[in-house]
């Protein structure tokens, strides 16, 4: 830690009064975050187009409103995999949630519990997903990443089953984590993979071809995905995909559920924002599995417009780690509750008294 990391203000035992949505915590968040943990957290790949697009991509897409529908004892529930959601908003695995904040994931899972919210916790998590587990008194997904070896793989679904969790969430968009132009801040541990085998180093020697390398030879395709499909009776999501094919791919081989996603615009820069690539996928998948999207929801419009579209359900990433940093287990729960008083408010002001009232045809492009 440097000094001027040490130097910084502690997280808040209060909600600032100041915050009216959650876009407001990233200042009081970066306050609190040494520099290294901040440029991770806001990191992108490339010249962050696709992080800049998926806000914007949302932007372009107006509402329709509708007047004087009855929408008096609406609500906002979606069933998955078996739990029944007050909203449709997840946590999104987020790595290393302890450069954020002293409790980490700890702190997280409180503030989701406190909502009755489900969270995905990342396989890069600074806190055990068994301690994890302990503390959630909501449905939790395990966000896995294949490691090269199929028994570390195998390890990880153990412990996730026994531990409790819900679903696996198999992160496809990111092949070999080392593929990407993030550093990795140094002084968190991921606990989880303590005891297992390291990913071969992101290395390309000169003269060498990336094809070539360890990396890109040992890995995962769909054989991998078909393979692990068999070992577990947990319902297994692919995060990260964009493209129909793919879609219909996952669906062949058995996936229970898709989430669009470019990872936040970290992996592939110039790749589609999730909000554009959302319809085509819909067409492909035409209800048949659980469809999520993430990136760049942060407004209670924007999960809206990604349900209008064919999601049943979103997840909202680093805005919530803004709201950890800022007040921890209490700003959690908060960017949560105002995500889903906006989405309240926009199902009231377009007439829609449940979920499956939102439609495209409440949405307009110019
Ligand atoms: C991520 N994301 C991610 N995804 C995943 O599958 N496993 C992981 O461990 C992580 N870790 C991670 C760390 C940080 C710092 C960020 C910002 C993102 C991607 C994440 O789940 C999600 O796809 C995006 O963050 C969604 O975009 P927004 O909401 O941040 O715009
Ligand atoms: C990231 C990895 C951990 O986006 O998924 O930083």
């Amino acid at each position: 830690m440097s000094a001027d990391d040490a130097a910084r203000p502690p997280p808040l035992q209060r909600i600032p009064p100041q915050i009216a949505s959650i876009a407001d915590y990233a200042p009081f968040a970066r306050e609190r975050m040494g520099d290294a943990a901040w440029a991770y957290l806001e990191g992108a790949a490339g010249e962050a187009l696709t992080l800049r697009d998926n806000r914007d991509a949302f932007d372009r897409i107006r509402l329709r409103n509708r007047v004087l529908a009855d929408v008096a004892g609406g609500d906002t529930r979606v069933e998955l995999f078996g739990d029944t959601l007050d909203f449709p908003i997840l946590l999104a695995p987020i790595a290393r949630h302890k450069l954020a904040h002293p409790d980490g994931e700890l702190a997280t899972v409180l503030g989701a519990s406190a909502m009755r919210a489900a969270m995905v916790v990342s396989t890069e998590a600074n806190t055990t997903l068994e301690d994890i587990a302990q503390a959630s008194q909501s449905p939790l997904w395990f966000q896995l990443y294949f490691r090269h070896d199929r028994d570390a793989t195998l390890s990880l679904v153990r412990r996730a089953e026994a531990a409790g969790y819900r679903a696996l969430v198999l992160t496809v968009d990111a092949p070999v984590i080392g593929l990407r132009n993030l550093a990795l801040p140094l002084g968190t541990e991921a606990v989880n993979l303590r005891d297992l085998p390291p990913h071969p180093p992101f290395a390309v020697n000169p003269g060498q071809s990336l094809f070539d390398s360890p990396l890109l030879v040992q890995a995962p395709t769909w054989r991998d995905v078909a393979w692990l499909r068999e070992q577990t009776t947990l319902p297994l999501l692919l995060k990260g995909i964009t493209h129909p094919d793919d879609a219909r791919k996952a669906l062949d081989t058995g996936a229970a559920g898709i989430v669009v996603s470019n990872h936040g615009g970290r992996v592939l820069d110039t790749q589609v924002a999730s909000i554009d690539a959302l319809p085509a996928v819909a067409d492909a998948v035409a209800g048949r599995v659980a469809l999520l999207l993430d990136g760049g929801i942060r407004r209670g419009t924007d999960v809206f417009k990604a349900l209008a579209l064919g999601a049943d359900a979103v997840l909202v990433g680093r805005p919530y780690v803004h709201a950890l940093a800022t007040a921890g287990a209490a700003g959690v729960a908060h960017a949560l509750h105002l995500l889903r008083v906006e989405l309240d408010t926009t199902m009231a002001l377009c007439g829609c008294r449940t979920l499956a009232d939102i439609t495209p045809a409440l949405l307009f492009r110019g």
